[in-house]
């Protein structure tokens, strides 16, 4: 017989490929696409074998029950994210909810219940692929999501109104206090682990996040013959604000990093001076102050390059998310379960962002990295070892059994 861990890992590599991908090749998969629906429809499927009852929530999350005994007690909610990058690796998102229907699979065919429920949430817009949002539907469920940020279109110009229902969309919320802890296992997406010969690490806080929208506009004219000094090139100006924002980030020496992951230039013709130039700006450190002293620093050198060039510029905030530090006394739990399982305890800090960080404005949470190869993710190499996989199922049940008995106490 298959493990769980192993079994968990296959099944990311089943939802890797079309129809569960919106591109023919590799893995997209955008929020509410069909291919988003259609790995819905396959979750729902394993959710139920493995013995829960399946709804979707007001945000199109898809949610598993499994009864506990005490059907009015605060739940435990263990989770991840379905949607993906463009162009992704099969385990950033879906690997967590295969752990969490595993961790059910085993406490059912064990007849084994809990003094709480237990709910696996398979979250969407995790990656903000899509809309030029991110996270709204973890922030639907914590209750932090300003329904004004609702009125989103995608790049094809498909409003989200269209797609589900956005009155209710903030009813997807739970109430404070109905979960009494959020538990989430994702790959590291980073060297760490790897480096240390580590399968597994408790995570102890998810860095800062803010992303920017950033036009410039100067003037299109003809390629052949506008002269050099004549010029108001909106592609060079991003250019140059670009490597501004990188030196601005590697000179800092610390933990702050600043990324331009998605540049267009308009009308994006070879022979036409860009007109036109739209990026993103990603900007990360664990220290709040740190990401917003770096945020404004590269914000300043864009507005002083679209000056010294004559470009008008327009630059939108389109996500903000403070740190989020785990819960103390339930990272205790996890280096215990690590240890009891035979890990050396590890703790470590997340870089990347994950739903986790909605979750903590409504409950404690907990999260545990698994090794990755190479520390490679947001890209189609991303590779998971199906032992560490399983090596991961068995800490989520000893932390699971370890709530079990506080809550029964
Ligand atoms: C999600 O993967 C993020 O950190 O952007
Ligand atoms: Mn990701
Ligand atoms: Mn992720």
């Amino acid at each position: 017989m298959v493990s769980g861990g192993t079994r968990a890992v296959a099944r990311c590599d089943e939802l890797g490929a079309a129809p569960y991908s919106d591109s023919a090749e590799g893995l997209t998969r955008t929020y509410l696409s069909p291919a988003y629906l259609a790995a819905q429809d396959r979750l729902a499927l394993w959710m139920e074998q493995a013995g829960m009852s399946v709804r979707r929530d007001p945000a199109m999350n898809l949610v598993g029950r499994y009864e506990g005994t005490d059907p009015a007690a605060p739940i435990l909610l263990i989770g991840s994210h379905l949607d993906s990058v463009i162009d992704a690796g099969r385990y950033d998102g879906p690997l967590g909810i295969m752990l969490g229907v595993e961790a059910v699979a085993a406490l059912s065919s064990a007849g084994q219940r809990l003094p709480f429920a237990i709910e696996v949430i398979a979250f969407g817009d995790e990656e903000g692929s899509r809309f030029p949002a991110a996270m709204l539907t973890s922030r639907a469920v914590a209750g932090t999501l300003d329904p004004a940020a609702l009125a989103l279109r995608d790049g094809a110009g498909v409003a989200l109104a269209d797609l589900v229902d956005i009155a209710a969309y903030p009813s997807a919320a739970r109430a404070p206090g109905s979960i009494f802890a959020y538990l989430e296992a994702h790959i590291e997406q980073g060297p760490v682990l790897e480096d240390k010969g580590l399968a597994l690490g408790t995570v102890t806080g998810i860095a800062a996040q803010l992303r920017y929208q950033v036009t410039l506009s100067g003037m299109a004219g003809h390629a052949g013959t506008t002269s050099m000094p004549l010029r108001r090139d909106a592609l060079a100006g991003a250019a140059e604000a670009i490597l501004a924002a990188e030196r601005i980030a590697r000179d800092d020496q610390s933990d702050l990093v600043a990324t331009v992951g998605r540049i267009e230039a308009l009308p994006g013709a070879a022979n036409v001076i860009p007109g036109e130039a739209r990026f993103t700006l990603d900007v990360r450190s664990g220290d709040e102050a740190r990401r917003d002293r770096g945020a404004e620093a590269i914000l300043d050198a864009i507005a002083q390059v679209a000056e010294r060039r004559g470009l008008d510029f327009v630059i939108t905030r389109i996500h903000d998310l403070p740190a989020s530090p785990c819960d103390g006394a339930l990272m205790d739990l996890m280096d215990a379960a690590l240890a009891e399982a035979g890990h050396p305890p590890f703790r470590l800090v997340s870089g990347a962002g994950h739903d986790a960080m909605n979750m903590a404005a409504l409950c404690p949470t907990a999260m545990l990295f698994l090794r990755c190869r190479a520390g490679i993710s947001h890209n189609p190499a991303e590779h998971v070892e199906p032992a560490d996989a399983e090596a991961a199922l068995q800490v989520m049940l000893g932390f699971i059994d370890r709530l079990g008995a506080m809550r029964a106490a």
